[in-house]
């Protein structure tokens, strides 16, 4: 039951003139308007240094609705309705000052509701500005209401962990956990949020999740895109920052993780954290050999000639920040004991795919002449998050013919035969869960600070290295050969998306 719908409800969006409001935050409450999911009064306060009128602002929302909604263009009537209830206020957020402007607005809204209303403080802003407004908004008591007001991090939520634990140590002076909102988009994708269904509705695989079944697990997220215009973002952070320490960490947990007793938050993430908790840490003197990093040079991307990263804007000419990493994770428990996950992550790679894949071990024995099976392979389970939303199950069968001819098939989920059209984007799912106070699909204060810990090694490690030192790859390749040989030492390959994805049941040989 939605009880934030039933009343007032306050959303005030800090950094509103950045990118990230006109492209993801705005555009998912308008969707959450459009399916009567928002509160039937509400009010939303955009926040920026830049002084503008209620009606500039709305338009640049507009914009951003029409270009980067799912449900673009914006229906007149139903945006009229929408924008009446934005309304900008110019502040420093530096300035405590300007925050009594949000409490009388917030106060004249209660009033003419009749009602107190649940307030949502979304923080859009550089990482650096957390603790300012975090006090800020504390101060001016815009947030003693427990119960009616909740605050939401974009990440990264620190930069590693000495600056984790302090931003989590401010943070939780001011608020309560119950009230925090350490947002990782990934968490909210639709296939994402799906593999905790697969696993645990269905009693089929539960038996097979482990050690005695798996040979191996592969996260690979790869993105062709460049850095765009965030050099200066991402200088400072890197891809194992921008990357591992979230998203993908929170992939290994979704894959890794024990059943949890019911889906209560705390029980989902106490169940990640015993992941985390359990991968081995990195010893300085296995590092080289568990890890790989590597930054694009100039190449061609479907057909394009791209720079290099050292040639991207407000990136440094002899710059060591990595835009590619690739590691061998240990999971020292009972269910994962000797089972490698290989993880890989980058950008400006020849293609961009974000895929799991599990590899069962292969039959004890083989009843079948070598001949019949020239295609074999063993069983793999294939988990597509995007750009193809898909659960494929690698199977050997028999070709259908005269001859004993054995081939692999997919049995294939394709999320586009099942409404894929009207699936929420991750921000939608993401800030109903705000306002509903369900916080399974948000990272925990602890959990953020394991991530950084178990990373923290390689970072040093990284850090102290000569920036000329790091490994280059060819923009439009698969990275550096660094990260082929990381899988081949074990006898293994990267599983690319174009051997991956075949057509379904088609009897194709890989
Ligand atoms: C963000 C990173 O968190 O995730 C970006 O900062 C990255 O660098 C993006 O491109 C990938 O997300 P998605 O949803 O496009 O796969």
């Amino acid at each position: 039951m939605n009880a934030f719908k039933s009343q007032p409800g306050v959303f005030v969006i800090f950094g509103a003139t950045g990118d990230l409001n006109l492209r993801k935050i705005t555009p998912a409450l308008y969707n959450l308007f459009l399916d009567n999911w928002l509160p039937h009064e509400f009010m939303i306060i955009g926040s920026g240094r830049r002084s503008l009128t209620d009606e500039q602002f709305r338009d640049s929302l507009l914009q951003g609705i029409n270009q980067f909604s799912r449900k673009r263009p914006a229906d007149a009537d139903k945006w009229a309705a929408f924008a009446g209830r934005i309304f900008y206020q110019a502040a420093d957020i530096n300035d405590p000052s300007g925050y009594t402007a949000f409490g009388q607005r917030i106060k004249e809204f209660e009033t003419n509701c009749g009602q107190e209303a649940n307030v949502i403080y979304y923080l859009a802003v550089a990482p650096s500005f957390f603790g300012v407004v975090c006090e800020n908004v504390a101060k001016n008591k815009l947030s003693n209401k427990i119960q009616r007001t909740r605050i939401v991090f974009e990440k990264p939520f620190g930069h590693d962990l000495e600056s984790a634990k302090a931003l989590n140590a401010s943070v939780s002076k001011l608020f309560d956990e119950k009230q925090i909102y350490r947002i990782d988009h990934y968490l909210g994708k639709e296939t994402v949020q799906n593999i905790m269904a697969f696993r645990f509705a269905n009693s089929l695989f539960e038996p097979l999740w482990n050690r005695n079944y798996i040979e191996q697990v592969q996260i690979s997220v790869t993105e062709n895109l460049g850095i765009a215009d965030r050099g200066d973002y991402y200088e400072q952070a890197g891809a194992l920052r921008d990357m591992v320490q979230n998203h993908i960490l929170q992939l290994v947990c979704l894959i890794a993780m024990e059943v949890p007793v019911s889906f209560k938050a705390n029980e989902v993430r106490n169940k990640k954290m015993d992941v985390l908790h359990a991968i081995r840490k990195f010893k300085s003197k296995d590092i080289s050999g568990l890890t790989v990093r590597g930054q694009y040079s100039k190449g061609t991307i479907q057909g394009k000639a791209v720079p290099g990263y050292r040639e991207e804007s407000k990136v440094d000419a002899h710059s060591g920040t990595e835009s590619f990493v690739a590691m061998k994770l240990n999971i020292d428990n009972w269910r994962w004991q000797g089972i490698p996950f290989y993880i890989r992550t980058g950008k400006r790679l020849q293609q961009s795919a974000s895929i799991i894949t599990i590899q069962f071990k292969d039959t004890p024995h083989s009843v079948f002449p070598k001949e019949t099976a020239k295609t074999w392979q063993q069983n793999r389970l294939i988990i597509s998050i995007q750009p193809e939303m898909s659960i494929r199950l690698q199977l050997q069968t028999k070709k259908p013919g005269l001859e004993m001819v054995l081939n692999t098939v997919d049995m294939l989920f394709d999320y586009n035969s099942e409404d894929a059209v009207h699936s929420p984007e991750a921000y939608e799912t993401l800030l109903l869960d705000v306002m509903e106070g369900d916080q399974t699909l948000f990272m925990r204060g602890d959990q953020v600070e394991m991530a950084w810990e178990l990373l923290m090694p390689v970072l040093k490690k990284w850090q102290e290295s000569d920036p000329d030192e790091i490994p280059k790859y060819d923009a439009g390749s698969w990275g550096p050969e660094g990260s082929d040989s990381l899988l081949k030492n074990d006898g293994f390959h990267w599983f690319n998306v174009n051997e991956l994805e075949k057509k379904d049941n088609e009897f194709k040989s890989i």
